[in-house]
């Protein structure tokens, strides 16, 4: 069993939420509805803890973070390229640590020394023949990446990438690593048998809850990822998500928020990260919201059929896009900002033109527009009275995004609590997983 560890540097996210008091309140929320909520804290948090899910505590497992250092040690330089196999919460995390802590262009700069990272979360042909084009075989590593051991389309790459190595006469265990259950499934049962080396993905872990598991850890510690910072800053905003202060448990007050406005019927969330780092945190993000509270029983047994619908915004370029619609379609969406205060150095905007209806670019940076646009959005979505919040977020850094996954983590297992469902089952995944192997073994439709 985990020990937790107090963490020695706090939080640097805040929830800025004034402007669900400026919208009526019929759309919006008031200080004291959200504080009614205040005295169930504890219950929640008690309910929740006597669960058997550890996504909290995985973040202190000093083991497997030596043991990923050891295997980047032993491999390092031998690889160009690193290929992920896998899908949903085993690959989602991923991607995620990638597009927020990486250089965008890293291997169009003259030198680097990180391998290539590419991660192959689907079964189109056209993925798997096209990486083949861009790959030597013999200077990649795959990691296999699979909590139950059995992903239909996980195996089948596998099967497919194992073959190739066979055809080319190499032993495979020098070019694969799996990550998967400590003990049950067919990819730990291959790795006896092959010898192929296996981190672990504890059991009570859930899949999209992972990424702080040798899931995401290992990918990101093989290209140069910062994973003790990472979880550093998972384990400041688990301090907040054990609290049992309704102010300092943020966790909380999120999952608050989205579920009291679902009951006005915002139960669309659309996260919009002010920042092209953090467009993939909203698919991450996406999957959790979805997969988690999506669900038709309660934990009585009824028909409950809740949900929250996550939908994925980029500022500034979803404004050209999806802002009409925003503004002044169904009343029906919570906005989630995310605001970076720190976007690097001001990157200024050179003023070639004295035309007047450019006049307000003058002395400004990108950094400054990216965040006054922000600010727009939001001035306008409130006097719509479209309820939002901003997350604010001091930068886009290893100790940050470690803040990020376990602030939405902790929500959406507050949410679980809220709903009175279970957060970290997917009867509604696993039944179409089966119809799917249905169809394939007996060829025929088993839809009733
Ligand atoms: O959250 C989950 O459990 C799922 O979305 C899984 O991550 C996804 O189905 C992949 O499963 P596995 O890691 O077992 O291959």
């Amino acid at each position: 069993m985990l020990s937790i560890t107090r963490n020695n540097r706090s939080t640097m996210i805040t929830l800025d939420t004034t402007n669900l008091e400026k919208v009526i309140p019929e759309h919006g929320l008031s200080t004291s509805e959200m504080e009614q909520y205040a005295n169930g804290l504890k219950v929640y948090l008690d309910n929740f803890l006597q669960l058997d899910q550890d996504f909290y505590k995985v973040i202190d497992d000093v083991t497997a973070v030596n043991r990923i250092h050891e295997f980047y040690l032993q491999t390092k330089g031998k690889f160009n390229d690193i290929i992920v196999l896998g899908i949903g919460g085993s690959s989602l995390g991923t991607i995620c640590l990638q597009q927020s802590l990486k250089h965008l262009f890293e291997h169009e700069l003259k030198k680097t020394e990180w391998p290539r990272l590419h991660v192959l979360d689907n079964i189109d042909p056209a993925l798997m023949r096209e990486i083949e084009d861009v790959i030597d075989y013999e200077k990649t590593l795959f990691l296999v990446v699979t909590k139950s051991g059995g992903t239909p389309e996980t195996l089948s790459q596998y099967f497919y990438f194992e073959d190739r190595y066979k055809q080319k006469g190499l032993d495979s265990k020098n070019y694969f690593v799996f990550v998967t259950d400590p003990e049950k499934g067919l990819l730990r049962k291959i790795s006896r048998e092959k010898g192929i080396a296996a981190f672990d993905v504890p059991a009570t872990v859930g899949g999209r809850f992972s990424v702080l598991t040798s899931v995401g850890l290992l990918p990101a510690a093989l290209i140069g990822i910062d994973i003790e910072k990472l979880l550093e800053g998972a384990r400041s905003m688990r301090d907040r998500f054990l609290s049992e202060s309704f102010s300092e448990n943020l966790p909380y007050q999120l999952a608050v928020m989205q579920y009291l406005l679902s009951k006005k019927g915002k139960s669309i969330n659309v996260l919009i990260p002010y920042s092209q780092k953090l467009i993939r945190f909203a698919d991450w993000y996406r999957q959790l919201l979805a997969e988690s509270i999506g669900k038709k029983m309660n934990r009585k047994s009824e028909v409950v059929h809740v949900g929250l619908t996550p939908v994925n915004a980029l500022g500034a370029t979803d404004q050209h896009s999806q802002l009409q619609l925003y503004n002044e379609g169904p009343n029906d969406k919570f906005f989630l900002f995310i605001e970076v205060a720190n976007l690097g150095e001001p990157l200024k905007i050179p003023y070639l033109s004295d035309d007047e209806s450019v006049a307000y670019l003058k002395n400004t940076s990108f950094n400054e527009l990216l965040n006054i646009e922000k600010a727009g959005t939001e001035g306008a979505l409130t006097q719509n009275d479209r309820p939002n919040i901003t997350i604010k977020i001091p930068e886009v850094s290893p100790f940050v995004l470690g803040e990020l996954f376990m602030l939405f983590e902790g929500a959406t297992a507050f949410l679980g609590e809220l709903y009175d469902i279970d957060a970290f089952d997917q009867p509604g995944v696993e039944l179409s997983k089966n119809i799917t192997k249905k169809l394939l073994v007996e060829g025929t439709n088993v839809v009733p």
